[in-house]
């Protein structure tokens, strides 16, 4: 049979080798071809950003520190009876002790309606916060009145009584042994020059009332009969007249937002006298 075949003619087995091997090659060739066009095609993954290593003059994040807490205020350290303490507590319930009691005054060097003497402490606070009112604002104060004797205050309040009757003069006027006035730690503020509203609610609506009002505490002053408070005060607004309780304490109620020596030191209010 070989014999029939022509001469150098491959076998029928052998031809279905080769084409099993070219059709293998073949196939090996697409299948590459095609992994490769998927490898090269497909989307490029970025590489990984890298991570930024700390130079040495990048400033480290100061971890915020815990708040410690605040100390407890002591608000006992200073009397509130004691008519020569910075933080007495004088008003319609609380009479000075004794009653005609009589300070050591200076007087203040600052201009003035009234020739204004003060205890030596508040005297010195008030020439230092009048600078810096001027440094700060450009404008100008003086004092109206500031320490009066018992019998001063006898006489200024019954000048109230004459023009306001005993109730209107019991909003705005202490009587005799009743009054901060007395202690020698209280003035009555106003413009220079004056410009109306002196020792009148309306003063709370001046620029030199409300400088007052949000710095005094750096002096050791308060407002010491604030708007809306006269249930407590017994007084009505007087954002003219500035009480001396020191640095300390005037800081403190600055920043709790208790307005009043009452409230503060947890005493009755004191809308009216006891008897
Ligand atoms: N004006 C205040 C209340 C006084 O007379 O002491
Ligand atoms: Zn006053």
């Amino acid at each position: 049979m070989s014999e029939l075949r022509p001469r150098n003619r491959p076998s029928k087995a052998v031809r279905r080798r080769r084409t099993i091997v070219v059709a293998s090659v073949v196939a090996a060739v697409v299948i590459i071809a095609v992994v490769a066009a998927v490898v090269l095609l497909s989307p490029q993954t970025p590489a990984p950003a890298p991570t930024p290593t700390p130079s040495r003059s990048t400033p480290t994040p100061t971890p915020t520190p815990t708040p410690t807490p605040t100390p407890t205020f002591d608000k006992s350290a200073n009397s509130i009876d004691d008519a020569s303490s910075l933080w007495v507590v004088v008003n319609k319930l609380r009479p000075l002790n004794p009653v005609d009691y009589s300070p050591d005054t200076v007087l203040v060097p600052v201009p003035y309606v009234y020739e204004p003497y003060l205890r030596p402490e508040a005297a010195d606070a008030v020439v230092q916060m009048f600078a810096a009112f001027t440094s700060e604002t450009g404008l100008e104060m003086q004092s109206q009145s500031a320490y009066r004797s018992y019998s001063t205050q006898e006489s200024v309040y019954a000048g109230w009584v004459d023009s306001l009757g005993q109730e209107g003069a019991d909003l705005t006027s202490a009587r005799p042994g009743h009054s901060e006035h007395q202690t020698g730690l209280a003035i009555d503020i106003n413009a220079l020059p004056d410009q109306g509203c002196a020792l009148e609610p309306c003063w709370g609506d001046t620029p030199h009332a409300q400088w007052l009002a949000a710095n005094a505490y750096r002096f050791g002053f308060i407002v010491r009969y604030p708007d809306g408070k006269t249930d407590i005060t017994g007084y009505e607004y007087e954002p003219y007249h500035m009480r001396y309780v020191g640095i300390e304490l005037a800081t403190e109620m600055h920043n709790t937002g208790i307005t009043t020596l009452e409230e503060f030191f947890g005493l009755p209010p004191a809308p009216d006298y006891a008897g």
